[in-house]
């Protein structure tokens, strides 16, 4: 058993996905380093602190570009020629970054072109990171240069293990505005619809006559007194997904000319909040996904929402393991108010990305800053130096990861829940004009996660396109688009066994965003044996009841039975009398329709009622509040059980705890706030 066959031959397929020497042995430890903020004297230090925390990779030169280029074409390398062969003498291998996301001051003076223009027509300036338009031939111009300085002197280093590509591209550039972004904008129309009458089809022109005569004339999405059309909105998303992954491109394809052996990544912003790019795509084009995640301090769901986010980036990746690129040892600087992690959360976080298949974590950053606007941001080695908490839970972690090099190459073990979550459904229900102002498309995805995660189930989050097989429940919720071939693919896994949850506002326009007719959801009406004749949101604060005692908001609609059963109806309002929750029996599985947005206590009653009825297995007998994972190498299986109670939890396996060297027999008392992984015996 070593993983879901259709999730792992669909990455076996994917062109990029190439073995590649891993950086270190075992599990990658380490963070952002950038030697170039501290005076030479401190570099022996770091790599003494970076020995004794186990740290073996280090993500570098990220922002060192200027300090690279001095000028235009003239390099200076010395410092980092230092930097790389005192992390080769330490054993400490280089993620060593090519520093476009820093562009040199004297680059944007002269070439200002290269900056990104806002929706109102603002050039940006000088003075962030990022900030430069993916566009901009004179951009890739001047990457070109110091990329191919950096690789002809870099290339054969015994330190370069892994290229980091820029910096969360489209992190600060994640929508341009100006001139050449328009033209390429055209390009890209013309590539996708062939001609400007398809194109005209598509967004459905003829409503406010804006009918296009030539590509020419089409319009970047601008800020205007008023509202584009909603095909050309979803449109330049993807077109700007697609230029910034263009830029990606171009880079990786440089460095894959110049040192075809080493691996090449990029880090992504995977998480449950919108994302700039669609990091599905993303996903096929680098050697190993890597992903940045910060937990949000006011939110009390923080490691749920963390949870979702390794599985997001699992799942991106489509079940190939993956490196935390990026995560925070404390508080971060940029939220209104940076609550410092409590005493144990560290590792918490940190081990809840390594159970959903991360095979490393790194932080931002090594050295916390004494100036610049990350000053207050936490780090490995924080202002206060290594008599601190922080510090000790770095070494801590560190010897964690020491004791979980094993781990290398095992997989999540497959999962009996999916979630289907698109880029491009999120993009088109955000854009102006809906129903209601409480279409959010993050809330029944992050919530049915969530629900599903704390009985114990494993989720893959996955693209709409992944193979469904082997799952045993599958949940598409508020998945805007419809897209070729899912409805017959959902009807295939229901009919082999599987039981499918479809929310409200699924499947409701084609791909360019035109309305499928005859009622909703349109793509699955058949599937859902139902049609809805009109949709009636609900007021702000205004709720309804059900006859089975649920309470519901936000929204409800007319819905007729055209071959599912009602489960629940309506109790009062307009609609009292009619479905609110329905289902058809499928073949050996179910389809069920969810017309309205229960109180969470309920969703979890119907959560709970499709785990049973669809048997799909938690992952370990647990009690409440735990996060249980399982990784596997074979028929070896190692269980995470992360507590995240302020109380002791158990939990039922056997086998060997490898961060303590503790053998246990049967039930697992997980003490407050605590972590054990299990090497399993007899599973
Ligand atoms: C990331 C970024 C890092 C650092 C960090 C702070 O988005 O890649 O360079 O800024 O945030 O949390």
């Amino acid at each position: 058993m070593t993983g879901r066959p259709g999730f792992e031959s669909a990455a076996a397929d994917l062109p990029a996905a190439r073995s590649f020497p891993w950086p270190a042995d075992g599990l990658l430890y380490g963070g952002d380093y950038n030697p170039e903020q501290w005076p030479e004297e401190v570099w022996a230090e770091d790599l003494r602190l970076m020995t004794e925390a186990g740290v073996n990779t280090v993500s570098l030169g990220i922002f060192a570009w200027g300090l690279l280029e001095v000028d235009q074409d003239r390099f200076e390398f010395g410092w980092l020629d230092r930097v790389l062969d005192g992390l080769h003498g330490a054993g400490i291998a280089a993620a060593l970054a090519t520093p476009t996301a820093g562009p040199p001051t004297w680059l944007l003076r002269r070439y200002p072109e290269v900056l990104t223009v806002d929706a109102h027509g603002r050039r940006n300036g000088p003075g962030a990171r990022l900030g430069w338009c993916p566009s901009s031939a004179v951009f890739r111009d001047r990457a070109t240069k110091i990329i191919e300085a950096l690789a002809g002197r870099y290339g054969d280093h015994p330190a370069l293990g892994l290229w980091h590509v820029s910096n969360e591209i489209g992190n600060e550039n994640a929508r341009c505005y100006c001139d050449e972004s328009e033209r390429a904008f055209q390009g890209w129309l013309e590539r996708r619809y062939g001609s400007v009458e398809k194109l005209n089809q598509a967004w459905g022109t003829a409503f406010w006559g804006h009918h296009f005569r030539e590509f020419a004339e089409v319009p970047l999405p601008r800020a205007i007194s008023g509202h584009h059309n909603p095909g050309l909105v979803l449109d330049f998303h993807r077109f700007s997904s697609d230029e910034l992954l263009e830029h990606y491109r171009f880079e990786r394809d440089l460095l894959r000319g110049l040192t075809p052996d080493v691996p090449i990544t990029t880090n992504f912003m995977v998480k449950p909040t919108m994302a700039p790019v669609d990091y599905a795509a993303w996903a096929q084009e680098v050697d190993l996904v890597a992903n940045d995640h910060y937990t949000t301090a006011a939110d009390p769901d923080r490691h749920w929402s963390l949870a979702m986010s390794a599985d997001q980036a699992r799942g991106v990746g489509r079940g190939r393991p993956w490196l935390l690129m990026e995560h925070s040892t404390s508080a971060v600087n940029w939220q209104p108010r940076n609550r410092a992690k409590e005493p144990g959360e560290l590792l918490r976080d940190s081990l809840t990305h390594i159970a959903r298949g991360a095979d490393g974590a790194m932080f931002f950053q090594w050295r916390q800053s004494t100036a610049g606007a990350e000053q207050f941001h936490s780090a490995m080695v924080p202002h206060a130096g290594t008599d601190s908490k922080v510090w000790r839970e770095v070494t801590r972690l560190g010897e964690h990861l020491g004791a979980l090099a094993e781990l290398r190459g095992s997989t999540v073990e497959p999962a009996s829940v999916a979630i289907l979550t698109d880029y491009a459904s999120q993009w088109a229900l955000t854009s102006w004009g809906k129903p209601t102002v409480e279409l959010d498309p993050l809330d029944l995805p992050t919530t049915l996660h969530r629900l599903c995660t704390r009985r114990h189930r494993q989720v893959d989050v996955i693209g709409p396109d992944a193979d469904l097989a082997g799952y045993r429940v599958i949940i598409v919720p508020m998945l805007y688009l419809a897209y070729d071939t899912l409805a017959e693919r959902l009807t295939a896994a229901a009919e082999a066994g599987a039981h499918v949850l479809i929310t409200y506002f699924s499947g409701i326009t084609d791909q360019a965003g035109r309305v499928i007719t005859g009622g909703y959801p349109g793509a699955y009406r058949e599937l859902l044996g139902v049609r809805s004749e009109e949709l009636h949101p609900l007021l702000a604060g205004e709720t309804r009841r059900l006859d089975n005692g649920w309470s519901v908001s936000s929204w409800t609609e007319h819905v007729h039975l055209t071959g599912a059963t009602a489960i629940a109806e309506y109790a009062d309002g307009p609609l009292a009398g009619t479905p609110a929750l329905t289902r058809r029996a499928v073949g050996a599985g179910s389809a069920t329709y969810l017309a309205t947005r229960p109180a969470d206590d309920h969703l979890q009653v119907l959560v709970d009622e499709l785990l049973t009825l669809a048997g799909a297995a938690p992952v370990a007998e647990a009690e409440d509040d735990l996060q249980v994972v399982r990784r596997r190498i074979g028929d070896q299986g190692y269980l995470f059980v992360i507590n995240h109670a302020d109380a002791a939890r158990t939990v039922t396996s056997s086998g060997l705890d490898l961060l303590t060297g503790q053998p246990h027999i049967g039930t697992i008392s997980v003490p407050a706030g605590g972590v054990v992984v299990i090497k399993e015996t007899n599973v």
